[in-house]
Parts: C-alpha cells; sequence; structure tokens
C-alpha cells in the first residue's frame, strides 16, 4: 500500500501533510511513501530529508495522483487534482465538507473514500488525531504572540528606576481550546488575565491557569454532551453585554474565541462595545473566518476603530507552519494506524469504529 501527498497551493497554505517524521512512522507500519519533488522546500525541508527516511521522490504532482493507494492532503484537492486521483483512492485531509459541497460530489463519482478529519469525534481514543484542537492550540498562543507585537506598551509590570509600568490586561472570549493557550501564554508573558466563556465547567479550567473567570449568571447548562457549548439565549446575551460593559473599559488587550460548531460565530462585541475600549486597545479575532465574534472585524484585515485596533485573522497556521505541520501531520499518522489493518494489509473502514465512522463523508 502506498501513501502519498502532493504540494498544496503555497501561496494559501503552507503547511503539508507528510513531514519526514511522520514519514518514517507510516513506513514503520509496513507502508510506502511517496511525495512530489520539492514538496516541503518553503518549509525549509528538502526532498533529501524525505529521501533519508525512505520517501520515493515523484517527479510530478500527477505521478504521486496516479501511483497511491492513499492520499494525504491539508486542504481540499482541486477538481484538476480530482480528476487525476483513481477510482477508489482513499483521500485524507481537513476537507471542510460544508464549503466545499461541489467538489465533494465530484469523488463519488470516482468512488474516493474521503476522510475528514474536523469531522473526528471529540473522544478520548481520537485525541491523537484531533487537528482542530491541535490548530487551535497554536492558535491560541500565536493571537497573543501578533497582539503582543501590535500593542504599543509592554505587558509584563516592571519596576525600574524610572518608575512602575504596570502589567497590560487580556481579556480572553471563549475559553476552548485555543482560548486557555491564549490564556496560557498572556500569563507567561505576564499580563493580567481574565476569560469568559458560557460552559460552566470552563471556570476551573481558566482558574487553573492563573486566570480571573468572569461569570455570567444563568441557570441552564449550556454545554453539549459533545463538551461544546450551546447557542447563548437572548437573555444570557444581555447578561453577558452587561458584564462586558465593565470588562471592556479596563482591559488592553481582547481575543475573541468564541465557537458553537457548525453555526456562525457568536457576535459578542456589538459596535457600542467596542467603542468601549480605550484608544490604544485591540480586538483580535480569531473567528473572523467565519463572521467573528466582534463588529468591525475583516479577515485578514487590521481596522482602526476610535484608535482601537480589530485584527482579523485569517489563514493564521501560515504564520507557523513547521509546528502545525509537525502536529497536523502527527495527527494523520495515528488517524492512518487506526485506518490500517496490519494483518490484512489493506486499510480497514470499520463503520463501526465511531472514529471512522464519523470523519468518512458519505454520500448524501
Ligand atoms: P472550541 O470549541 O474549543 O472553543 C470555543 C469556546 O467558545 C468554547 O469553550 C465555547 O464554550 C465558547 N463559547 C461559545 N459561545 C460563546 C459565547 N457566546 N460567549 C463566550 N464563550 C462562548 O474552539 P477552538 O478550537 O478553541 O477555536 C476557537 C476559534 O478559533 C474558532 O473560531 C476557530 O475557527 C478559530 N481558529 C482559527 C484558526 C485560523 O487559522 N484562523 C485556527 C484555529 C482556530
Amino acid at each position: 500500500m502506498i501513501i502519498g501527498s502532493i504540494k498544496e497551493n503555497t501561496t494559501i497554505e503552507k503547511r503539508v501533510s507528510i513531514t519526514p517524521e511522520s514519514a518514517r512512522n507510516i513506513i514503520g507500519l509496513g507502508l510506502k511513501v511517496c511525495v512530489e519533488k520539492g514538496y516541503a522546500l518553503h518549509l525549509g525541508i528538502s526532498d533529501s530529508e524525505y529521501k533519508d527516511t525512505g520517501v520515493d521522490i515523484k517527479a510530478s504532482s500527477k505521478e504521486v495522483l496516479n501511483s497511491c493507494d492513499l492520499i494525504t492532503k491539508v486542504n481540499c484537492p482541486t477538481e484538476e487534482e480530482i480528476q487525476i486521483l483513481r477510482d477508489n483512492t482513499i483521500l485524507i485531509g481537513m476537507l471542510n465538507p460544508s464549503k466545499n459541497k461541489n467538489l465533494i460530489n465530484k469523488f463519488f463519482d470516482k468512488k474516493i473514500k474521503s476522510f475528514s478529519l474536523e469531522l473526528l469525534p471529540r473522544i478520548t481514543r481520537a485525541q491523537s488525531m484531533d487537528v482542530l484542537s491541535s490548530q487551535s492550540n497554536l492558535a491560541g498562543y500565536r493571537a497573543v504572540v501578533d497582539c503582543v507585537a501590535e500593542f504599543e506598551k509592554a505587558v509584563p509590570m516592571m519596576m525600574t528606576a524610572a518608575g512602575t509600568v504596570p502589567a497590560a490586561k487580556v481579556l480572553v472570549i471563549g475559553a476552548g481550546v485555543a482560548g486557555l493557550q491564549a490564556i496560557a501564554t498572556a500569563k507567561r508573558l505576564g499580563a493580567i488575565v481574565s476569560a469568559t466563556d458560557v460552559r460552566a465547567a470552563s471556570k476551573e479550567q481558566v482558574e487553573s491557569l492563573g486566570g480571573k473567570f468572569l461569570t455570567v449568571e444563568q441557570n441552564e447548562d449550556m454545554e453539549t454532551a459533545g463538551g461544546y457549548a450551546k447557542e447563548a439565549s437572548d437573555e444570557y446575551k444581555n447578561k453577558q453585554a452587561e458584564m462586558m460593559k465593565e470588562a471592556l473599559k479596563k482591559n488592553d488587550i481582547v481575543i475573541c474565541t468564541a465557537l458553537i460548531p457548525g453555526k456562525p460565530a457568536p457576535r459578542i462585541l456589538t459596535e457600542d462595545l467596542v467603542k468601549l475600549m480605550k484608544p490604544g486597545s485591540i480586538v483580535y479575532d480569531l473567528a473572523a473566518e467565519q463572521g467573528g465574534n466582534s463588529a468591525f472585524s475583516e479577515a485578514g484585515k487590521v481596522n482602526l476603530v476610535n484608535g482601537i485596533k480589530i485584527i482579523g485573522v485569517k489563514s493564521l497556521m501560515n504564520s507557523l507552519p513547521l509546528t502545525a505541520s509537525s502536529l497536523y501531520a502527527k495527527n494523520l499518522f495515528s488517524f492512518i494506524r487506526n485506518l490500517y489493518s496490519k494483518e490484512k494489509k489493506d486499510f480497514n473502514i470499520n463503520l463501526e469504529d465511531e472514529i471512522i465512522e464519523k470523519s468518512l463523508i458519505k454520500k448524501d
């Protein structure tokens, strides 16, 4: 069985799905690996590093797509690439099925069995494959690094002979994977950190990282059985907005990470709320590509309103593509290890396995 990967469109995606380390692990399962020539050169990884681990280097993407039983990708393949794939190929990536419905419909004509790793269930056994967690964790870290670079003051408190510099105040909205890492990173840099979330369970996690939890009183449990958030009621939204009024006046940096799976990003910061912030403050919106948690946020743009910078994030993983690739490739390896049967020397699409059943894109 041969596993292969081709270059992504590197102007929009700098991550790769197979690293030399993950290739070594895949080969260790008894599988063969090939990649297209110059596969990860843009990341400073040469073909010879792949060759040294036993990877076969093919001259073109066509050769890879034509010769493999399983193809790994970061993003959905293009229509042209789908045409070249052999019938019955297995395809694994972050295929974003709701956005790429037309492309994915073309898979069915060629009987391509595709797995989209964003659809993995958040269960213990799937943790090592959880691409959303591995990438969001990095996003939370990078959010703080970007904010600090944009912020025109120092972050930690400093007591100097010339006087005392106060610590910056950071508010994190949404304490899921990205939010918790943002809290941890901002604390490490010396900021005074607070956070809020609709899920009551997140209070303890925020506090264990040294953050202050801002509670919005509620009677309902806002957490689903899968550990995600339910959509907030109007009553909750009003109470949250009241709480935000005071918090926004005090904080220098606000990092927005609120997400409800399958829904547009919840709009938490209205125009009036954003305008309560001090000039020189920053709103960093990780949800900008899904419509934004904040007013004035646009993906890929920095908007200035009353001296407040509203940063709308786009393709954030391109800011740390080597680390993002390394974790993504490890996630993929874990998925492949679960899919491959060493005894049968074949991939085993066992629909009784929740991991396989949930991530497999099915017709209709
Ligand atoms: P997550 O599901 O782990 O966390 C989201 C949190 O928001 C949850 O704890 C949830 O309870 C909370 N939440 C939902 N509604 C809320 C509300 N009204 N008020 C307060 N909290 C609320 O999601 P994750 O993985 O941390 O992702 C966070 C955001 O970062 C998402 O929008 C995601 O798309 C984005 N992201 C962007 C990346 C990029 O490259 N641009 C990369 C990774 C993540």
